[in-house]
């Protein structure tokens, strides 16, 4: 495992050394989950109100992506796409970091009112993540997913 010498978050810019970096994370999310290819991420985040931000982590090589967020951010609305820790960091508080960052920056940088996510039902690990920075339940999606398994919906409201 490479090393993070402090939690720094930055801005997924699409520079050569970050596309490359999610080209390996994607890698692993599609193994783990059979979820975006690199290609759809890369398209995803081509549109103008995508936005993602990373955390980095670094080997006597490359940087490389220790845990990133995808954000769609409306006028309105934010909505999380995607959140995904590299599997040799979990459970170490970077999902927590980022998400906290990221209602941190909307409450700051943004004039949205709320965010918005959905999640398998299975997955509870990450509806824990949620409901620890403060996100509610707030509806289901029967037969969201591929596979037909249903989703929660998470709603938090941005205070300014
Ligand atoms: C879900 C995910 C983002 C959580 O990130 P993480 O960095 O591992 O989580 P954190 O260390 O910040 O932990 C936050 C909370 O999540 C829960 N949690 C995370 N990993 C857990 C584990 N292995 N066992 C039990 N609870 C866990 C806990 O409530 C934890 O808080 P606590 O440590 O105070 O008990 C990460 O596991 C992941 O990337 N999973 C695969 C992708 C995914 O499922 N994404 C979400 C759906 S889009």
């Amino acid at each position: 495992m490479s090393s993070i010498d402090k939690i720094a978050v930055l801005p997924f810019t699409r520079s050569a050394t970050e596309v490359a970096a999610l080209r390996r994370v994607a890698e692993q999310w599609q193994r783990e989950f059979k979820f975006w290819s690199f290609d759809e991420t890369l398209q995803v985040l081509q549109r103008s109100i995508c936005k993602a931000w990373y955390i980095p982590c670094r080997d006597e090589h490359s940087i490389n992506i220790a845990a990133i967020v995808i954000v769609d951010i409306g006028p309105f609305e934010a909505e999380v796409l995607y959140i995904f820790v590299d599997a040799g960091y979990r459970a170490k508080g970077l999902g927590r970091h980022l998400l906290s960052w990221l209602v941190e920056h909307l409450q700051t940088v943004c004039a949205v009112e709320a965010l918005f996510l959905e999640v398998r039902v299975s997955n509870t690990y990450a509806q824990r993540l949620y409901e620890q920075v403060g996100m509610q339940k707030i509806a289901m999606r029967k037969k969201y997913y591929a596979n037909g398994e249903d989703a929660f919906v998470y709603k938090l409201p941005i205070r300014h």
